[in-house]
């Protein structure tokens, strides 16, 4: 039996991936094998010895200690795209009522209704002028990060809002889509653009990207949505910029102390994943590629550890995860042979300095069999499935 431990409400249609006969599901297990986590803040968790992976029903890892994890031979996934459709759409939401001007409008017309002001109607058709705001259509989007996510807001935007659209994504090899002009650098993205979204993971280098350099090379008016992570701009620069008004809005969906209630800024209590469907998605693709790991060896969307997608055979298998410098696949074949456990297919693959490994046996390695495979050097863990 594997003890899952749930650090966040997880989707019934997630847990029920994980069969009762197979796995135990434990919100307060202390030694759990693997982790199941939406937004908890795990950073400044201990990783128990046993625990093997922890799946984050989620696009953004960073409130999970990777390099951590990696050290310990934790795998990490993630959930890349079954949320995507949920942001894209409040995206979208945000383009309209920032534009438009909309959220000020309903909140005049709720203080004058506090007010007590009389005929509201007449009111309105006189003070409407004053939230005219521009039509997309034909406006410049710039999209910075092409994953499940902006790739979804390009063409969404381009095809059904009539938006010029810019896209900006370095690590994005392939062609996403005719109607979304690639440029190769962030500032010409910047200097382009009526509406700039960040749809890109927060990591070392992406902190704080949209800095007061960045800011002064946008166009003076322009709107900055942030449905990706709030660390990516610097509070202190787009402050400065919504004073100047070279940032006319910041739509945000990482509410803080320093930029919640700052004037031209639109906070939400983290939406973009907030739907039924996405909450649905996400945890049964976390619970499956949990599963998946440890009945079967099989690592789909690790954020740190070798991809490894296999067809399961019913034989019993040896996995083995250790450094690429000095674990020697050939070697631990050589082992089990000579333990007599048959060993048969070898599945091999490897990221940064990572090799993962799995050895398919005829029967099930000897305890002594797996004494010495644990002296190789470079082995961080090695396990049995049967
Ligand atoms: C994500 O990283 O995909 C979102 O933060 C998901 C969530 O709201 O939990």
């Amino acid at each position: 039996m594997y003890t899952v431990k749930t650090l966040n409400n997880i989707a019934q249609v997630g847990l029920s991936r994980l069969p009762a006969d197979r796995f135990v599901i434990d919100a307060d297990a202390s030694a759990p094998d693997a982790i199941l986590v939406r937004s908890a803040d795990m950073r400044g968790m201990a990783l128990n010895d046993e625990l093997l992976c922890i799946a984050r029903a989620g696009a953004g890892t960073n409130n999970i200690p990777v390099d951590r994890c990696s050290e310990k031979g934790v795998v990490v996934f993630n959930t890349p795209g079954a949320n995507a459709n949920a942001v894209k759409e409040l995206v979208l939401c945000a383009l309209m009522l920032s534009g438009r001007r909309v959220l000020e409008g309903i909140e005049w017309l709720r203080d004058e209704k506090k007010a007590g002001t009389m005929d509201l109607g007449m009111a309105a058709e006189g003070a409407k002028n004053a939230f005219a705001g521009p039509e997309l259509m034909g406006r410049t989007l710039g999209v910075i990060g092409l994953g499940a996510i902006g790739a979804m807001v390009a063409r969404a935007a381009s095809l059904g809002l009539g938006m010029k659209v810019l896209g900006y994504d370095p690590f994005l090899a392939r062609h996403i889509d005719a109607s979304v002009r690639r440029v190769k650098t962030l500032e010409r993205l910047l200097e382009d653009s009526d509406y700039v979204t960040l749809h890109l993971p927060l990591t070392d280098g992406t902190r704080g990207m949209i800095s007061f350099d960045q800011m002064s090379r946008m166009k003076t008016g322009v709107i900055v949505l942030n449905f990706a992570r709030g660390a990516l701009v610097n509070n202190k620069a787009m402050i400065e910029a919504l004073e100047t008004g070279r940032v006319a809005s910041y739509v945000t969906d990482f509410p803080d102390d320093e930029i919640t209630g700052v004037n031209g800024v639109v906070a939400l209590p983290h939406l973009g994943a907030c739907t039924p469907e996405a909450e649905d998605n996400c945890a049964a693709m976390a619970a499956s590629q949990l599963g998946d790991y440890l009945l079967h060896g099989i690592i789909r969307n690790s954020v740190n550890l070798p991809e490894c997608v296999f067809e399961k055979s019913p034989k019993p298998c040896i996995t083995v995860l250790g450094s690429a410098g000095s674990v020697d696949p050939g070697l631990i074949t050589e082992i089990a042979a000579s333990q007599g456990c048959g060993p048969g297919n070898l599945i091999q693959a490897s990221r940064d300095d990572w090799i993962y490994a799995v050895l398919e046996c005829k029967s099930a390695p000897s305890q002594e069999c797996m004494e010495r495979l644990r002296l190789v050097q470079g082995i961080s863990r090695i396990r049995v499935i049967t």
